[in-house]
């Protein structure tokens, strides 16, 4: 498919539209193993591969499709190079904790390459310095003083004035080295060498309830039970969550275009500091050369798409030789309110059900670790960078302040409250019926929120404009055609299914109700 045409575009990312999936097994009847693991993404097969090769029985419960979902939208570079974090990891947690955030990244970074070389996967792998850039000469010193910052700390970062990209820019921080690569032809490699190992990984199996019984836990799905030892929530955000990680880590959603270009393509990955931000990288596919461009971040359910698609479009057009945008999509990943992912268990009184979570944009390298950080834990081995990443906050390892990252958790949970009430406000006298194709608006009938939208072929469906994760009212994405939820950002269809977490539960039906309204 080739069209400029936005409602024509792919709304699947370029690498889960362009790689053919092998298939994987549908749960039937009840099951036991050593490991459960809640989701099928970077995290969850990596923890796998890891896992069942040290003899664990392991069973990965995917809701949707292996590796097609936050992974699988990903521009997947693989660096330790994450905008300006490093200056910022010092100032709130000491020289020590930064330090040791960035060897982590750098190694996550080398294992992920001998892990492609060993398996011999066929990615799209390149090696590229990675650049974090302004188009603002006000932010000159910021990006040298991260340069400056990140190379004490033993990363290989410099600042240089000349950046290759078709515009004006005030420098960059560059760090050499890095790499990029196609997600998700990698996931599935990991997939399959657990699978020959003898894991077991289903799809379509989205757990419903998550019970601890004892030294067991029994994950329930629509298809049977798993019941394991240990379990890993693997999902973006907790989707069973005793820890609050909903309060400390924000959603932010991003779109992506990509766009077949020509002419030179720069080398290099990029990424701005800008407001817009942009973020870009390049891929050759089939003899055509793809750019990515990324937007700025967003709360889901609360932002134009349309308009942003847009912008995108003519950032693209304005800097280079567009021929057509063939795929746009919407990624969406969770910010830790103290910068550092949560990677351990659930809780401070939890011994076997552990999370990862808040990869703050950089879930590649901070997945790969997350993955080997919960492995070792389960495997009672030592792990070198559990401490800096530790979910509970607890590690005397690090320096960080515990009574400095408290405060920032408290304020965002604020925030968020806010914001949930801020969005319980009537909105619409509730006109469905003046709704055109790919509309929709949260509507009051009979004393309840309801979600109206009317399909391109110009049914209407209606479904609870009320979360089934906590409650809060949802926001039509006009270009995906999803309601996304604002406060923790779950997304559901049309009709109310479960696209992305945390809600594990789908929206309540309205159907009958507008149906019988729309009667004459
Ligand atoms: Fe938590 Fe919607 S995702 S209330």
């Amino acid at each position: 498919m080739s069209t400029d045409r936005p409602d024509e575009a792919s709304r699947a990312s370029l690498w889960v539209a362009s790689t053919a999936p092998p298939s994987y097994e549908r749960l039937a009847g009840d099951l036991e193993v050593d490991v459960a693991i809640i989701g099928g993404g970077i995290v969850g097969v990596t923890a796998a591969q890891l896992l069942q090769r040290a003899g664990r029985r392991v069973a990965v419960l995917e809701a949707l499709r292996v590796g097609a979902q936050a992974t699988g939208g990903s521009t997947a570079k693989v660096t330790s190079q994450h905008a300006l974090i490093y200056r910022s990891l010092v100032d709130t947690f000491g020289a020590t904790t930064a330090r040791r955030y960035g060897e982590a990244n750098e190694w996550a970074l080398r294992d992920i390459l001998e892990r492609i070389e060993a398996m011999g996967v066929h990615c799209s792998l390149e090696r590229f310095p990675a650049y974090t850039f302004s188009i603002d000469e006000g932010r000159r010193d910021d990006l040298e003083q991260e340069a400056e910052v990140a190379a004490r700390l033993g990363l290989p970062a410099r600042y240089v004035t000349e950046v290759p990209l078709p515009f004006a820019t005030a420098g960059a921080v560059v760090f050499d080295g890095q790499a990029q690569f196609d997600p998700v032809p990698y996931v599935h490699a990991l997939a399959n060498s657990a699978r020959a190992d003898g894991a077991r990984i289903f799809e379509d199996a989205r757990v419903t309830d998550l019970e601890e019984r004892g030294e067991r836990s029994v994950l329930t799905t629509e298809h049977g039970t798993v019941t394991a030892r240990d379990v890993i929530v693997a999902t973006a955000l907790p989707c069973f969550d005793d820890g609050s990680y909903y309060r400390h880590a924000q959603p932010g959603a991003h779109l992506v275009i990509a766009a077949r270009v020509e002419g030179d393509r720069p080398d290099g990955m990029f990424i701005s500091i800008d407001d817009p931000t942009r973020s870009l990288r390049w891929v050759e596919r089939d003899g055509v050369t793809w750019m990515l461009l990324v937007g700025p971040r967003f709360a889901p359910g609360d932002h134009d798409t349309t308009e942003g698609f847009a912008d995108l479009d003519r950032f693209a057009r304005e800097h280079f030789d567009v021929r057509s945008i063939d795929y746009r999509w919407w990624n969406e990943d969770y910010y830790p309110v103290d910068l550092l992912p949560y990677v351990g268990r659930m809780n401070k009184d939890t011994a076997h059900t552990y999370v990862a979570t808040g990869f703050g944009g950089w879930g590649i390298t901070n997945g790969h670790i997350a993955a080997h950080i919960l492995a070792d834990a389960i495997l009672g081995q030592p792990n070198e960078w559990a401490a800096v990443f530790d979910s509970t906050r607890e590690s005397k390892e690090t320096d960080s302040s515990p009574l400095a990252s408290a405060g920032r958790m408290i304020s965002a949970g604020v925030s968020t409250v806010r914001y949930a009430a801020a969005r319980l406000v009537p909105v619409s006298a509730g006109d469905v019926e003046a709704l055109q194709p790919g509309e929709a608006d949260v509507i009051d009938l009979d004393g309840e929120r309801v979600a109206v939208a009317r399909d391109r072929e110009g049914a209407l469906h209606a479904v609870s404009a009320l979360c089934s994760h906590m409650g809060c009212e949802l926001g039509w994405n006009e270009s995906m055609e999803t309601w996304d939820c604002p406060c923790h950002g779950s997304c559901f269809d049309i009709d109310g299914g479960v696209l992305r977490g945390p809600a594990v539960q789908p929206l309540e039906s309205k159907q009958s109700a507008i149906d019988q309204r729309a009667r004459p």
